[in-house]
């Protein structure tokens, strides 16, 4: 790493959790990276062992951790680890890019979450979207970040991008061009949450 890509004073702290491959997060190492970026990754979680995500940031050298739902008694036990595990990182916020867990309510009291979702919401919330809007038939779908609230995929939008579906699209080719837009939105996104942060 070169000086330039050092966070600034005051960077954004991000806690970012993961359950994938792990490109979103990717695209906030790299802002990270290219410098001048008003954030800073300070540690990711994955809900399993093994995701594309925990390896980016391992290799980058940002502290890693994996909390199981398996692994636990309830599903508020690991709501419960997982918010110690998020706290002891002092993040200022935590994204969830390719979660494929609803946080429980221990976590959303310690810190504000925001989300990416592969598709216009409210249309085609859950763990599907870019499936359900395909399978719907509509002409152009996109992506969504917003607030994390106690629902699934409902709380206050912050930013959309839209895609079209082209004739001939399948679920990966489809999903690939929304990634595309998704990653930029996220790193825009936060470089905005970073500037202002009335909502803290
Ligand atoms: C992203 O498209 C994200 O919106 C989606 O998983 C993908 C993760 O990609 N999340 C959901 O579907 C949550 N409902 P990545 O692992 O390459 O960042």
């Amino acid at each position: 790493m070169t000086g330039s890509s050092e966070p600034g004073p005051g960077a954004l702290r991000l806690a970012v959790l993961v359950s994938g491959s792990g490109t979103n997060l990717q695209a906030l190492l790299d802002a990270v990276d290219a410098g001048g970026a008003p954030f800073e990754v300070v540690v990711v979680g994955a809900d399993r062992d093994g995701t594309g995500g925990a390896e980016r940031a391992a290799a980058r050298g940002v502290p890693t951790f994996v909390c199981r739902v398996p692994d636990f008694d309830s599903r508020a036990d690991w709501d419960a680890a997982l918010a110690r595990l998020l706290a002891e990182h002092t993040p200022d916020l935590v994204v969830s890019a390719g979660f494929m867990k609803v946080l429980g309510p221990e976590v959303l009291a310690g810190v504000r979450v925001v989300n990416t979702h592969p598709a216009l919401l409210p249309s085609f919330p859950g763990a599907h979207g870019v499936r359900d809007a395909l399978a719907h038939g509509v002409r152009v779908t996109g992506c969504t970040c917003h607030w994390v609230d106690d629902g699934v995929d409902t709380g206050p939008i912050i930013d959309q991008r839209a895609v079209r579906v082209e004739d001939g699209d399948t679920l990966e080719s489809l999903h690939e061009r929304i990634k595309v837009e998704e990653r930029r939105m996220l790193v825009e996104v936060l470089t905005h949450l970073a500037a202002d942060r009335s909502w803290r």
